[in-house]
């Protein structure tokens, strides 16, 4: 396992853990003092889009702080183009003969891996699969930002907006840190392709054909049949996967991240470190969705739970 990075992914989880924790606790009015500061800026800090608004108007200082939301799209140019390069570099790597960059080894090293490890070809198309299947999905999102989704006036925090460019960054590196040390000795890749390749990217198109669905669906609730945008407000969105939660397009990137996990073969702990990060970072959003949706719709569906069906 590269312990240092899957220690930093699980200090990540922790910590937005830790922030549903403390928003589960919060009290519904704002405090008093010292104490009200620090609770508007953790607000700020976790809050984006529609569960920024409605919370009176925010301080001058901390509106300065925040970048349309329609910039999530700079998330995806920024992967496609760095998760591209990566793909590129390991592509040439395992199928022609090259030497990953230079910088990557001691990144490698850096990051915990054991510079001896030798894996096998099954591992080895693992990690090329998941870095496909991460560069796909950030190319299926970018499309959905620039031409699907209807954004309104919605804002977000300028510390979410670099969190998100380096989350990015990262995520490509993490899986470029799971490729066996033997890819540098100028080994070819045969390719060997196992069930759980298989299982991973059928349940990885499964969630990602759910996602756009429920993204065209709420896209579809500010048009006019014609496909005119006829209003930038939010209403109650029905069909698919909304019938059972509030966010189902954030239950289905967690479902995306752990198609990669079984691509990996299950037994990735770095990898599942990351699914973690994405559980409870997808459910602080979903549980201050579903509050926005109970507050602001007395006929909301009470069966409909945050993000994870029957459950939660
Ligand atoms: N892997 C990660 O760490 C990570 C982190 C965050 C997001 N994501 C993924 O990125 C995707 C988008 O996330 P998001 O938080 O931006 O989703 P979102 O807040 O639901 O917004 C998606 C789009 O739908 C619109 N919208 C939302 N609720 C609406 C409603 N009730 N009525 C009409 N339009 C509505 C939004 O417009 P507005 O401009 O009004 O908001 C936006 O255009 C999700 O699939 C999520 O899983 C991944």
């Amino acid at each position: 396992m590269s312990a240092v990075l899957g220690a930093a992914w699980a200090l990540l989880s922790a910590a937005f853990l830790s922030a549903l924790l403390l928003q589960r606790c919060a009290p519904a009015r704002p405090p008093g003092g010292g104490f009200g500061v620090v609770f508007g800026i953790f607000q700020d800090l976790i809050r984006y889009g529609k569960t920024k608004r409605g919370r009176g108007q925010r301080p001058a200082w901390l509106r300065l702080l925040q970048v349309p939301k329609r910039w999530f799209a700079h998330f995806y140019v920024v992967s496609v183009l760095w998760n591209g390069f990566l793909l590129i570099w390991l592509f040439r790597a395992e199928f022609l003969g090259e030497s990953l960059p230079s910088w990557i080894q001691p990144m490698h090293r850096a990051l915990g891996r054991d510079s001896q490890s030798e894996g096998t070809d099954s591992e080895r198309f693992s990690a090329l699969l998941v870095l496909l299947l991460l560069w796909l999905h950030s190319c299926r999102r970018l499309a959905e930002c620039l031409w699907t989704s209807v954004f309104s006036s919605g804002v977000i925090h300028v510390v979410q907006y670099c969190f998100g460019i380096v989350y990015y960054l990262a995520v490509g590196s993490t899986v470029l840190c799971q490729v066996p040390a033997n890819v540098r000795n100028g080994k070819e890749l045969s390719v060997q392709i196992s069930w759980y390749h298989v299982v991973g990217v059928m349940v990885y198109i499964w969630a990602s054909l759910h996602q756009h669905r429920c993204l065209v669906i709420l896209a579809n609730l500010r048009k006019s049949k014609s496909g005119k945008v006829i209003s930038l407000s939010h209403s109650v969105p029905f069909g698919d996967w909304f019938e059972r939660v509030s966010c189902p397009h954030y239950f289905a990137e967690l479902l995306i991240y752990v198609s990669m996990a079984i691509t990996f073969g299950f037994h990735n702990v770095t990898w599942w470190c990351v699914v973690m990060y994405v559980l409870f970072n997808q459910a602080l959003a979903a549980v201050l969705c579903h509050e926005f949706y109970q507050k602001n719709f007395s006929s909301y569906p009470k069966h409909r739970k945050a993000l994870i069906p029957f459950i939660f």
